[in-house]
């Protein structure tokens, strides 16, 4: 399974959680490929913010070596799912879709967490250190689901 993350600016919760999603399935010895990258093209070739870097490690989950990409066309066929944060981004990635299925692989990804209310993964980029530990906590609890509910595995 291919799974690709998508934010903004691909610095700093999409590369949080493809980090996550591959530590994750590496430890469950699970056969997933995870990809991330952004909408926008501002921090093409840029490594992930100090702070996601930071708050990763904190958790053991090192990002350090990714690099931003911006979300091509060609992604609807490289990927099964596609994992956006924000309604935002929702509507950049779907407006690009060509197909019903194409439409279909873009899912909010709060939306595979059945606990959680809250739709948007918020942007921390403008705010303190306290924002990416909770898109962290967000992204670790939606993922664990996704894995339950694709994989039949805890
Ligand atoms: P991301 O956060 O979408 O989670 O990577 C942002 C990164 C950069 C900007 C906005 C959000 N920016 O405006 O440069």
């Amino acid at each position: 399974m291919k799974v690709l993350m998508v934010c903004l600016g691909n610095i700093c919760r999409s590369p949080m959680a493809e980090g996550i999603l591959r530590k994750k399935s590496i430890e469950k010895g699970l056969s997933i490929e995870v990809d991330s990258c952004g909408t926008a093209s501002y921090h093409v070739g840029k490594a992930p913010d100090q702070r996601s870097i930071e708050k990763s490690k904190e958790y053991g989950v090192d990002i350090s070596m990714l690099r931003a990409r911006q979300f091509s066309y060609q992604d609807f066929q490289n990927f099964d799912s596609i994992l956006v944060m924000d309604r935002d981004n929702f509507r950049d990635v779907q407006n690009l879709a060509k197909t019903e299925s194409e439409k279909n692989k873009v899912k909010l990804i709060l939306n595979v967490s059945h606990e959680t209310k809250e739709k948007n993964v918020p942007d921390p980029y403008y705010g303190g250190s306290q924002g990416f530990e909770t898109v962290y906590q967000l992204l670790d609890k939606s993922l664990d689901t996704f894995i339950i509910t694709h994989f039949d595995a805890k």
